[in-house]
């Protein structure tokens, strides 16, 4: 089995979502010693955001595209093997204005291609990701599970669908600005969820 654990936090070591992420990476590891673990922080500065030049890279042939061209289809490449390659894959996923992370924003716009990880057909679009678990470990300073103000979770739901990830369980690290003891709290809550998500 390969886990493929993404770090999306801008907050590096402090970061919530990074530790429940790598709590549910262990657990996977415990369960299965033999897997082989890949962890991508998203915050490398080498994850661009999607921009002209790798647009106009996309739709330029591999032998016409320019050294800077050529190196961001390269880099984009191996980000989606990578994920082809995984059997799980464990999101930290951290709440910023209301919104997942760029990090996290810039990976789902490298990864989606058309042809490759998706592709339109006379019935509509099909994920071309299939087979996959997707565990989503998410962090708020406030509550709004269920609530019309979380989008995040609405929003990873639909795309990851789109791609063909479909098996996808979330837990909740929820209130964790809302002082010490609700921190607490949500962290402990958190691990409960990851116990119970890695039973289902
Ligand atoms: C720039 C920024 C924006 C934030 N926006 C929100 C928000 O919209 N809603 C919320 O509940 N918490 C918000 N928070 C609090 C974070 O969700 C909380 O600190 C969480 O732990 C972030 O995950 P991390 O520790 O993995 O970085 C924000 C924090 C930062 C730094």
């Amino acid at each position: 089995m390969t886990i493929l654990q993404l770090n999306s936090s801008a907050r590096g070591d402090a970061s919530h979502s990074t530790r429940l992420a790598a709590t549910l990476a262990g657990r996977l590891r415990d369960a299965d010693p033999e897997a082989t673990l890949q962890v991508r922080d998203l915050n490398d500065p080498a994850h661009r955001p999607l921009d002209d030049t790798a647009l106009t890279a996309l739709f330029t042939a591999a032998d016409q595209r320019t050294p800077e061209q050529a190196a961001r289809v390269a880099f984009d490449d191996a980000l989606i093997a990578e994920v082809q390659a995984a059997d799980v894959i464990v999101l930290g996923v951290p709440m910023y204005n209301f919104g997942v992370s760029v990090q996290l924003k810039n990976w789902i716009d490298a990864i989606s291609r058309a042809g490759v990880t998706f592709r339109y057909t006379a019935q509509g679009p099909e994920g071309l990701l299939k087979g996959k678990k997707v565990y989503v470990a998410l962090t708020r300073g406030g509550k709004y599970r269920n609530t019309p103000a979380d989008t995040q979770v609405p929003y990873l739901t639909t795309v990851l669908a789109f791609l063909g990830l479909t098996d996808v369980y979330f837990v909740y690290a929820e209130g964790l600005a809302m002082g010490a003891d609700a921190e607490q709290a949500a962290l402990a809550a958190a691990h409960a969820e990851i116990e119970e998500a890695l039973a289902a």
